[in-house]
């Protein structure tokens, strides 16, 4: 089954348009509808019966429509042209840019900037990578460029959802030019990096806004009034409650949260030379850390948020992006029963490259099927209501213990003793 749904997500998303036939009614489709078609029941375009029965996961968040909930988390996997390109054609569900800003000349990046945990013994150098730590900056590329490319990709792909993430100093002017020169070029919205842990935050950026709720406040305010497309707040870890900046995003005019950025680490000191990594001249900082060992701490964080959002917000139009650690269909699901709308995916790509959605999609379809979920909003948030408070847990705990010695059934006097099974029969009755 896996391999046949490769099969129709790549069919299914192959840049030239295709007619398809909808009970007895042929009409045209292009990109986003073409890429999600497959999945509509009915379709006759592809002969596979199994195509036609799988389930559908194409996703419509704060009014743009996706083939899947996959997106490109900003980083490397999306600094370019090539690369953005290469995302769209491997059929990922939106891409968002590697974070852009008015100077990249002020941007400069040092070598090495990545260290990684392996698993195994003593960090064994064959282990599988578990966790990644970063101390890249945003992108050093010229805005100018990194417009043009958004404009190229926006006029080659008009139909697929280009996400630009931006960032700025703490200055109106230079948020409202960024935001009116990046929506120029036709970008489908914005996310806002509230949350690069190391570098920026010496320039008032990323983390110091996202981390600091009057500062959030007012920049918020300052974009949601220049913005005309889609906005989302990417929140940091790097903090107590991460509730309390999400409700500030969305107060002030968001129209959805990204959640984890990378959390603050230290990878490890060498022990031979005792110096921190990564080891740039023989010092370091402390970075970003992803990949798989943040989920966890992701689906906690992402956990919160969705409460939050169904507690104040419930019933509004505002979207989720569950992101961190994700490398299989199993990690996504888990996002998605939480309540994110989509799932980006950055250090996935960057190891297993773009090839990787195709397995992302039809780990997620085999989910669905065992499930009988036909659409990703027939189980997106049903793991939320399994949550609660460690005082509810006792009490239900103690209640259940309660309800199951009541119902117990067993030897009550000597008379229902039967002769057949005495170990048995003693095992059932109630001790008090
Ligand atoms: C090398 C690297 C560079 C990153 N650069 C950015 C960036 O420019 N802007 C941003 O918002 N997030 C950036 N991130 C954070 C990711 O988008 C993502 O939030 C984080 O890595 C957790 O997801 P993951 O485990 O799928 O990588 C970067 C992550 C890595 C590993």
């Amino acid at each position: 089954m896996a391999s046949m749904s490769f099969l129709s997500n790549q069919m299914a998303c192959n840049k030239n348009s295709s007619w398809v036939e909808f009970g007895g009614t042929s009409r045209r489709l292009v990109g986003i509808e073409r890429c999600g078609a497959a999945r509509v029941s009915g379709l006759k375009v592809f002969a596979s019966q199994s195509a036609r029965t799988q389930p559908d996961l194409s996703v419509s968040v704060n009014g743009l429509k996706m083939p899947n909930p996959f997106v490109i988390g900003s980083g490397p996997p999306g600094t370019n042209y090539t690369v953005m390109k290469k995302a769209f054609d491997e059929g990922w569900g939106a891409v968002i840019s590697k974070t852009v800003s008015l100077d990249a000349a002020k941007v400069v990046n040092v070598t090495p900037r990545y260290a990684r945990l392996r698993a195994g013994a003593n960090g064994s150098a064959k282990g599988q990578i578990i966790g990644w730590e970063n101390i890249e900056l945003i992108s050093d590329r010229p805005l100018e460029t990194m417009l043009k490319e958004f404009k190229q990709l926006k006029e080659e792909y008009p139909d697929r959802v280009l996400i630009a993430s931006i960032m700025e100093e703490y200055d109106k002017a230079a948020w409202e030019e960024l935001i009116d020169r990046v929506e120029q070029t036709g970008v489908d919205a914005i996310e806002i990096n509230f949350s690069c842990p190391h570098g920026m935050p010496e320039r008032k950026m990323g983390a110091a806004v996202g981390q600091d709720c009057a500062l959030l406040e007012e920049v918020c305010g300052w974009i949601n009034a220049k913005a005309t497309v889609p906005v989302w707040a990417k929140m940091t870890p790097n903090i107590t409650d991460i509730t309390q900046p999400a409700k500030v995003a969305l107060r002030s005019g968001c129209e959805g949260i990204s959640a984890i950025n990378t959390i603050m680490s230290v990878m490890g000191i060498n022990l031979n030379t005792l110096h921190p990594e990564p080891c740039v001249e023989g010092y370091s900082t402390p970075g970003g850390y992803s990949a798989k060992a943040v989920h966890p701490i992701a689906l906690a964080k992402v956990m919160s948020i969705a409460q939050m959002m169904k507690a104040e917000y419930g019933g509004k139009d505002y979207s989720l992006s569950g992101i961190g650690g994700v490398e299989t269909g199993g990690d996504a699901a888990e996002f998605i029963l939480l309540g994110s709308n989509t799932v980006q995916v950055c250090t996935g790509v960057m190891m297993h490259g773009y090839g990787l959605v195709k397995k992302l999609c039809a780990e997620l379809q085999d989910f669905m099927t065992m499930h009988n979920f036909s659409s990703i909003e027939d189980f997106r948030g049903v793991s939320l209501q399994y949550f609660t408070t460690h005082t509810d847990l006792v009490q239900r705990q103690q209640a259940a213990i309660q309800q199951r010695k009541a119902v117990r059934k067993g030897l009550q006097s000597d008379k229902d003793w039967t002769g057949d099974g005495f170990v048995h029969e003693t095992e059932t009755m109630v001790s008090n």
